[in-house]
């Protein structure tokens, strides 16, 4: 790229900054819709994409103008009525990370490619490690996200259990034990290490989400009577659908007793680590093999940020195998590659993006942003199961809440898409027991109790319409 293509790179930065700011401040109001459902062909025309690639000469003044008609098509996650999904309405400290990130470019999976990054990144893993209660030797990397997490914790687990496996592939006769409630990218896990997605075995839950303890031996009876082989065990810290906690020391004891890799999968809920109040709910973490912890989620940091723990570190170290003579060789050097920890191989400096979030809050502004929302769950729950005909089937234990109103299935998503498209609400839906339910996740700190009252009627009203 020629340096003329930006006459003013500084003045460029700055007048992006200062749209952004413009947008989170207005995002925070609630005056723009928080989504807007727009057919893609008409995003595609109205931001010109082919004549700016076909022209050239995005730049300067005219990035300016179509940054702004880019951002009034965005999902407004600071907007008070965004309750749908588990992505952090991130701090602007970590997207300033990331135009760091973004202008340095530093990929610090191998050392000497970012040596600060890699720093941090180990910082803040053995920070996390702490948090979790687990003593020096653990180890961990930060990977694009919890599915990429989760696979890697398997991948250590699976080394771990018959090392032949790496040469030699799968029988088709492992067997992953597994909440039922379980996040979708387990199954793929077993789909890509060649387990099979018949080599999950589910473990019931009550109607809550929850793992029901008492029944995972019985769970592993069955993989073992269809000649499988279990060697891991994945429980929820907290469940997807309703962020409900699986009873961690219960389902310890039982790992122990069956030589269980015990992974817990906490992409949303480890963070109630980092809260003195809500830590109780993930009781028994001392005692897993691995946890995988999301800080796009619940940590106020943008996508993505994951940070995988595992207790022995040489089980990570020793879960994949690689060659590459431009990268592996004998080196003297004063930090530690990651590479070997990771599928991946260029990554970005994701611990970066967590650890400035986590410095401009300090360890009180991020528990008393984690203990806000939850509190705010607390009284969405109380406020909508007291409407007379609606309910909501789990007492929450996370930012995540599950509600019905009264009529069928069909009613509940016309009621999400109508709120979708009047773009007061966005809200998400999930099936429990077979019905529909609307869900809500809280994150963005602009939304208060009197939004939630203002949604009860808002969904009143429409229901006489229905
Ligand atoms: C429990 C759980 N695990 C894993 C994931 C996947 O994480 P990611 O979206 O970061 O890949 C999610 C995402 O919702 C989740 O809720």
């Amino acid at each position: 790229m020629p340096m003329s293509a930006f006459a003013d790179w500084a003045e460029n930065l700055r007048e992006a900054v200062g749209e952004l700011a413009r947008y989170r401040q207005e995002s925070c109001t609630g005056a723009p819709p928080v989504v807007r459902q727009i057919p893609m062909a008409g995003i595609i025309e109205s931001l010109g994409l082919r004549k700016h690639l076909q022209e050239g000469g995005l730049t300067d003044g005219t990035l300016h103008r179509f940054l702004r008609d880019y951002l009034d098509l965005t999902v407004r996650l600071h907007h008070p009525g965004s309750m749908a999904h588990q992505v952090a309405a991130p701090h602007p400290a970590a997207a300033l990370a990331m135009l760091v990130e973004g202008a340095t470019n530093n990929p610090m999976a191998i050392y000497e490619m970012g040596p600060a990054a890699a720093a941090i990144e180990a910082f803040l893993l053995d920070w996390l490690r702490a948090k979790a209660g687990w003593p020096g030797g653990a180890g961990g990397v930060f990977t694009h996200g919890g599915s990429l997490a989760n696979l890697t914790a398997i991948v250590a687990a699976r080394s771990r259990f018959d090392k032949g496996l790496w040469a030699q592939g799968c029988r088709g006769d492992l067997a992953l034990i597994a909440s039922a409630d379980c996040h979708y990218s387990i199954a793929r896990t077993a789909g890509i290490l060649g387990i099979g997605e018949e080599g999950v075995f589910a473990v019931p839950t009550d109607g809550s989400g929850r793992m029901q303890p008492e029944k995972i031996d019985e769970t592993i009876q069955r993989a073992l009577s269809a000649g499988r082989r279990p060697f891991a065990l994945v429980a929820n810290a907290c469940s997807t659908a309703t962020g409900i906690y699986d009873p961690l020391p219960e389902i310890a004891a039982v790992c122990r007793r069956h030589g269980l890799w015990l992974h817990v999968d906490g992409a949303h809920g480890a963070a109630a680590l980092l809260s003195p109040r809500h830590r109780r709910r993930l009781e028994g973490i001392e005692q897993a093999d691995s946890l995988v912890w999301d800080a796009h989620k619940l940590l106020c940091t943008p996508g993505l940020c994951t940070a995988l723990l595992v207790r022995d570190a040489a089980a990570l170290d020793h879960a994949f195998h690689e060659d590459a003579s431009y990268l592996f060789h004998e080196k003297a050097q004063p930090g530690f590659d990651f590479i070997h920890r990771t599928v991946e191989c260029t990554k970005a400096s994701l611990g970066f993006r967590l650890f400035v979030v986590l410095a401009a809050l300090g360890e009180s502004g991020i528990a008393a942003y984690i203990d806000g929302r939850l509190e705010l769950t607390r009284q969405a729950y109380l406020l909508l199961s007291r409407v007379p005909g609606w309910e909501c089937p789990v007492e929450p234990q996370s930012n995540i809440l599950c509600f019905r109103m009264p009529g069928t299935d069909e009613d509940q998503l016309q009621i999400r898409d109508r709120l979708l498209a009047d773009g007061d609400f966005h809200l998400s839906t999930a099936v429990l027991g077979g019905r529909r339910y609307l869900r809500m996740v809280l994150t963005s700190e602009a939304t208060t109790l009197e939004d939630l009252h203002r949604l009860v009627s808002r969904i009143q009203q429409m229901t006489k319409h229905l």
